[in-house]
C-alpha cells in the first residue's frame, strides 16, 4: 500500500507573520493517515523548521540548483536545503519550466542534485491546454519523465515522487476530472513498469491543479492517484487540512 502524500506548494506567498499561524494550524491539525508536507519559499525554511520540527508535517522547497556549489548567484543548492531539514523539493514545476526556462535536461539535473543531497524530489510533469487538445498528453508527460529516467534510472524513483499537474488546471479553478487524471496517472505508472515493476508499484504519483476540499476525495479515490500537490488551497489552513483529511 502506498501511503498518500499531500504537499502544499505555497509558491511566492507568505510573510513571517502570516506563516506563523498557518504553520501552527497545519502542524496541529494534520492528524490523518496521509503524509503531509509544505513547500515554502526559501527565506521561510528556518521558520518552517522551527514550527514543524518534531511534528508529523514535513517541509521542503520549490526548486533547487542543478549545481552543488559555486559561482551561481541567486541559486540555492540541495545541501543548503538539507541543512534546513528539508525532506522534499519540487523539481520541474510548470511555472519553472515556462517562466524560468527549466528544460527537460535542466529538470533532470535538478532531480539528480536533489537526490545527491539526500532530498526527495517531487518531479512535476504535465501538458499545456494546446498539447491536450492536440492529443499529445501522453507523449509530453512521457518525454518529461524519460529525460529524468535517462539521467538517473528507474531505481532512483524508489526515493522520489511524481506529480502530474496539467498546466491548464493550475490556478485556474479548472480541475481535471477524476477520470482524466486517473488515465494519465495510469499511463505514468505504466511507463515506470516498463523499467521496473517494483518501482512502479511503490511510486507515489500525486495530482495537482485546482485541488480543493470539495474535489479532493474523488480524485484521491482513483486507483493511481496517491495524493495531491496543492497550490492555492494550501494557503488557507482549513482548506489544506480538509484536503489532507480527504487523503
Ligand atoms: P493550484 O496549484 O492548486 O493553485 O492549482 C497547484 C500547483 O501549481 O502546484
Amino acid at each position: 500500500m502506498r501511503t498518500k502524500l499531500v504537499a502544499g506548494n505555497w509558491k511566492m506567498h507568505g510573510s513571517l507573520a502570516a506563516n506563523a499561524g498557518l504553520l501552527q494550524a497545519v502542524r496541529d491539525g494534520a492528524t490523518g493517515k496521509a503524509e503531509v508536507a509544505v513547500c515554502v519559499p526559501y527565506p521561510y525554511l528556518a521558520q518552517a523548521r522551527a514550527e514543524l520540527d518534531g511534528s508529523r508535517v514535513a517541509w521542503g522547497a520549490q526548486d533547487v540548483s542543478e549545481h552543488a556549489q559555486g559561482a551561481f548567484t541567486g541559486e540555492v543548492s540541495g545541501s543548503m536545503l538539507a541543512d534546513f531539514g528539508c525532506r522534499f523539493v519540487l523539481v520541474g514545476h510548470s511555472e519553472r519550466r515556462s517562466f524560468y526556462g527549466d528544460t527537460d535536461a535542466v529538470v533532470a539535473a535538478k532531480f539528480a542534485a536533489a537526490q545527491t543531497a539526500g532530498l526527495i524530489p517531487v518531479l512535476c510533469v504535465g501538458e499545456s491546454l494546446a498539447e491536450r487538445e492536440a492529443g499529445i498528453t501522453g507523449e509530453v508527460v512521457t518525454r518529461q519523465i524519460d529525460a529524468v529516467l535517462a539521467n538517473s534510472g528507474a531505481g532512483a524513483f524508489a526515493r522520489a515522487v511524481v506529480a502530474y499537474e496539467p498546466v491548464w488546471a493550475i490556478g485556474t479553478g479548472r480541475t481535471a476530472s477524476p477520470q482524466q487524471a486517473q488515465e494519465v496517472h495510469a499511463l505514468i505508472r505504466a511507463r515506470f513498469a516498463r523499467d521496473s515493476a517494483e518501482v512502479a508499484t511503490g511510486l507515489r504519483v500525486l495530482y495537482g491543479g485546482s485541488v480543493k476540499a470539495g474535489n479532493a476525495a474523488e480524485l484521491f479515490g482513483q486507483p493511481d492517484i496517491d495524493g495531491g500537490l496543492i497550490g492555492g488551497a494550501s494557503l488557507v489552513a482549513a482548506d489544506f487540512l480538509a484536503i489532507c483529511a480527504a487523503a
